[in-house]
């Protein structure tokens, strides 16, 4: 323990405050005790606690009772509930209003201790990130989008500059950059907020299906149509509505859409009426869209009407700066959501992670960190815990011959499954472009891939 946690014991039992006090005193926390919900919310509002150990039935105020009285006042004290009468509602409130851990009475001192440990090396990881922030003097989150790279604050910028706007924004970046984040990230800080976020993804609904779905229909338009139904475009009025995948958007519909942009009314199918809307059109895309217009597969004309206002994701692999921020805020979401206590990552993990190239950006990066979390046995994620796509394969094949390793079969695999990775990287998964840089043939390189269990 880097320096002396403070606890509040809040108990009306003696016997409780007494032994708690002297078993955490021991283990080294400066501990004091109270003895009814009053006393606690006054002693937290005086003294500034690091923890509350705070009984669920006490006199004058009850444990919810102090957490509801102190929520809301910007109190730093992270409070861990005990209680005799455990129901698992009463615990689930308690963790909802803001209580780190619930402790059912009766309890082993070991295993408060190790409750109040995990709670601290938590506190110790967020505080990390908070002084962090505050060292660079710059803004490392935004609306749960979490970045210091450059390019990233400037997409910070230009949130909260557009937020307000009914401006069209479109997106781009490669999958996993953040875009539908970012999409969310504008419309909920916007004068919008209270109304409907709708995501709708262009490339998931069959074409025959989409026009209705956008913009609704009337009983009898076509043959299942045995009811009117509203529209995406309706259900989003005074919202905003997110056209993911709008690269997919067949022509026909393309047309469309360019009308309801322009005159801000959509047709349902079957009727010749508009209804006026109010929506916020965001759009995004992996594709280049510019690219797409040469090839005649997007309207030009849509393309400038949507481009507005561009917003770039870049990759994470042109922003390494954001991967030691973005691995301690995943590791810290993952202690919460599965009830671990990992105290970030070692420092040879940390050089893997920022030397992968990460092709699948922040989601791949996400998914690698709760693999990890699940799998490490020791107080940091080790290097041992990474997906094996991550530990280039490079370093298994040095081990190997590092190693007291002869056999040649053995060796010889690992070298041959780290140059067909390093084919399919450079050629983007074209396994036909890798197996000719690899000179074996497309049949044999699908037949390893698949013995290698190499995911695309
Ligand atoms: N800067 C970031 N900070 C925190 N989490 C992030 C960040 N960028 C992305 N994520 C997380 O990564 C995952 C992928 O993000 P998102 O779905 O927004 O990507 P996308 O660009 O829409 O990808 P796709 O094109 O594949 O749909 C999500 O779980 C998101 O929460
Ligand atoms: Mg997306």
């Amino acid at each position: 323990m880097s320096r002396r946690y403070r606890v509040l014991v809040a108990d009306d039992e003696e016997g409780i405050r007494f032994s708690l006090k002297l078993h955490l005193e021991d283990a080294g926390y400066a501990v004091e005790g109270v003895a009814d919900g009053e006393a606690a919310v006054q002693a937290l509002r005086d003294k500034d606690f690091d923890f509350c150990l705070c009984d669920l039935r006490m006199p004058r105020l009850d444990g919810l009772g102090v957490l509801r009285a102190v929520t809301g006042e910007g109190l730093r004290t992270r409070i861990l509930f005990m209680s005799a009468h455990a129901d698992a509602g009463t615990a689930l409130q308690a963790i909802e209003l803001g209580a780190v851990d619930y402790l059912a009475k009766p309890f082993e001192t070991g295993e408060v201790l190790f409750r109040l440990q995990r709670a601290a090396e938590q506190l110790a990881l967020s505080q990390r990130v908070g002084q962090l922030q505050q060292a660079l003097g710059e803004q490392v989150s935004y609306a749960g989008i979490i970045a210091r790279s450059e390019p990233m604050q400037r997409v910070f910028r230009l949130i909260g500059k557009v937020a307000d706007y009914k401006t069209t924004v479109l997106l781009t970046g490669p999958s996993g950059t953040g875009k539908e984040l970012v999409a969310k990230a504008l419309h909920y800080n916007s004068v919008r907020k209270g109304r409907p976020f709708i995501a709708v993804n262009c490339g998931a609904i069959p074409e025959n299906l989409l026009e209705s779905e956008l913009f609704g229909h009337v009983r009898g338009a076509f043959t299942d149509a045995t009811r009117s139904r509203r529209g995406l475009f309706e259900e989003a009025d005074k919202g905003t509505l997110f056209l993911d995948e709008i690269g997919e958007l067949p022509l026909a519909l393309q047309v469309k859409l360019l009308r309801v942009l322009q005159e801000e009314e959509i047709r349902r199918v079957g009727e010749s009426r508009p209804t006026g809307v109010d929506v916020r059109v965001i759009a995004a895309t992996v594709r280049n869209l510019p690219e797409e217009v040469k090839a005649g597969r997007f309207r030009e004309d849509l393309f400038y009407r949507l481009n507005v206002l561009p917003i770039a994701l870049p990759s994470l692999a042109e922003r390494p700066g954001d991967i030691p921020l973005l691995v301690e805020h995943f590791v810290e979401r993952f202690n919460r959501r599965l009830g671990t206590a990992i105290a970030g990552v070692t420092p040879a993990a940390m050089k893997h992670l920022m030397h992968h190239g990460w092709p699948g950006n922040v989601r791949e990066l996400e998914n690698a960190i709760e693999r990890a979390v699940v799998m490490c046995e020791g107080p940091r994620v080790d290097v041992g815990d990474l997906p094996p796509q991550v530990v280039a394969g490079s370093d298994r094949v040095r081990m190997a011959l590092a190693s007291d390793e002869l056999s040649i079969k053995k060796t010889t695999r690992l070298i041959e499954e780290e140059l067909i990775r390093r084919a399919l990287t450079q050629t983007g998964g074209n396994r036909t472009r890798a197996a000719e840089l690899l000179e074996i043939s497309h049949r044999a390189l699908l037949y390893k891939i698949k013995d290698y269990a190499i995911e695309l």
